[in-house]
């Protein structure tokens, strides 16, 4: 075999039996020890040498989803292990990083100049806090990408500096394919000011939207490894348009009294995975909306906040189609809600073939929710015949403490019910020790193994147990299925 032959057969062999790992110890263009394989960060041994140039190591630059075209991809991947990489520091274009000093034209310096050229990383240096004002980070780029940051990024904390600039945005990248965010570094949205401003907080002020900290837009091939994100001014990251992003080790934060500050918000994507990450806010740890299908969301500890949410859909009256999501392994501590579905009504469009798996919940005060009549308004909503349909849902393996008594509420509405509700090995009691309840309207369903406490569905006619649980995930390794 030509040595380019071989590396994508062993890229696809590693795709298909899932061991990615075993890549990286076949490649024969290792660049760093064995220690440092981590994909996007600066090879240490590398950046010792004195006139060395640093290399960045990409060895784990495989996606732990594929996309049909997975050949030419791998020859992408191959390409990038035979090359040495530019690392440009926003120092270089003029950056302090003294926290006062506005660096927000060293920013987009750096940028035009990674951008621009092949194999390059942007680097925002340890130890060093960078005041930027809204950016807009564009793509596409010449190339793949890192932004590694290392350092701190911090966001003007005075709403006036958006006067006249989009309020909805403090740093936005739009149409960039293959971008890396990493580093160990943060994020930080000094929201003080937004939130004492919310219509939340103080009554007589007008809503008015408020900044997501960081926007990842129509950007396909992405990953948000190892980063901290804290203070949102509004939602803390969004994923938007974006086909195949894997965000892994993040720590979002912010207090609970944060109005609205969801931690990572997933909005008309497709093929994204969640691990290992940590998130404690003031609104949804994760929500997920319309247009988003194969979410997979695995190992992760939510609280404080609003829990982890599909929805809200169908407000206003729009369309809606969230499918092929899937939670494995989730914590959830003094959180509002635990697992929640909500719907506006009038709505249209499906909410289905979604998996709750393996989730422990402690002094949680909505455990599981399913609320086909969300209104999160000043005014009421009226009823209306329409609503988004909810489908093919299952909770497995639920266990823990609750706050409140109804531990299981499915609200759905009289013409659209949900439909094959199953609950399956649920033990959930109240952390005051007296009894728990439920409340079931319109939800249709069944029941597998111990379910506690009694399940209130309607029992299913039609539906088979197999069409409930057979969920696609094409894209994910089988084991993690
Ligand atoms: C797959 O990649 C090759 C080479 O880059 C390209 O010519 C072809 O159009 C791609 N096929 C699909 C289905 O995207
Ligand atoms: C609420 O906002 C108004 C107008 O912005 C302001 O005058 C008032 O002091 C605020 N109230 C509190 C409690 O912060």
């Amino acid at each position: 075999m030509e040595k380019n032959e071989l590396m994508t057969a062993i890229f696809v062999l590693g795709i298909l039996s899932g061991e990615c790992m075993n890549l990286i110890k076949t490649n024969p263009l290792e660049l760093c020890p064995q220690e440092h394989l981590q994909y996007g960060t600066l090879c240490p041994s590398m950046m010792e040498g004195e006139n060395e140039e640093p290399f960045v190591k990409f060895a784990e630059w495989v996606p732990h989803f594929s996309y049909n075209n997975i050949s030419s991809y791998g020859m992408e991947v191959k390409n990038w292990w035979e090359r040495s990489v530019r690392v440009v520091s926003v120092d270089e274009f003029g950056a302090k990083g003294d926290g006062e000093t506005d660096d927000s034209k060293a920013f987009k310096k750096t940028w035009k100049e990674v951008c621009s050229s092949a194999y390059t990383v942007f680097l925002v240096p340890h130890g060093k806090k960078y005041l930027v004002k809204p950016v807009r980070f564009s793509g596409p780029c010449k190339s793949a990408l890192t932004l590694q940051v290392s350092g701190t990024i911090i966001a003007p904390g005075d709403p006036k500096v958006w006067e006249g600039l989009n309020r909805r945005q403090w740093l936005r990248f739009k149409g960039i394919n293959d971008l890396t965010v990493t580093g160990g570094g943060t994020f930080y949205g000094s929201g003080d000011q937004w939130w004492a401003q919310s219509c939340k907080i103080n009554k007589t002020n007008p809503c008015q939207s408020a900044p997501t900290a960081v926007i990842f837009e129509s950007s396909n091939n992405l990953r948000v490894k190892n980063i901290i994100v804290e203070n949102s001014q509004q939602m803390h990251v969004k994923f938007r348009k974006c086909v195949g992003v894997h965000a892994d080790h993040l720590k979002v934060l912010a207090p609970a009294h944060s109005p609205n500050t969801d931690g990572l918000h997933i909005s008309a994507s497709r093929h994204v995975v969640i691990t290992n990450s940590i998130i404690g806010t003031g609104d949804d740890c994760i929500s997920i909306v319309g247009d988003s299908f194969n979410i997979k969301i695995k190992n992760i500890i939510c609280g404080p906040g609003h829990g982890i949410s599909i929805g809200s859909l169908g407000k206003g009256n729009s369309e809606a189609q969230v499918s092929e999501v899937k939670v494995h392994g989730a914590s959830l501590y003094n959180t509002k809600n635990g697992l929640r579905i909500k719907t506006w009504q009038g709505g249209s469009g499906s909410a289905k073939g979604i998996k709750f798996q393996k989730v422990h919940m402690e002094n949680v005060k909505h455990p599981i929710i399913i609320n086909q009549f969300y209104c999160d308004s000043t005014k009421p909503c009226p009823t209306k015949a329409s609503a988004v349909k909810v489908s093919d849902i299952t909770f497995k393996n639920i266990k823990g403490t609750s706050a409140t008594k109804e531990v299981m509420r499915f609200a759905c509405s009289d013409m659209v019910p949900c439909e094959n509700i199953v609950l399956q090995d649920i033990d959930l009691t109240l952390s005051s020790g007296s009894t728990p309840t439920t409340f079931c309207e319109n939800a249709i369903g069944y029941t597998i193994g111990s379910v506690s406490p009694q399940s209130c569905l309607q029992r299913c006619q039609q539906c088979k147990e197999e069409h409930a649980i057979t969920h696609n995930f094409s894209y994910l390794p089988k084991d993690e299925l």
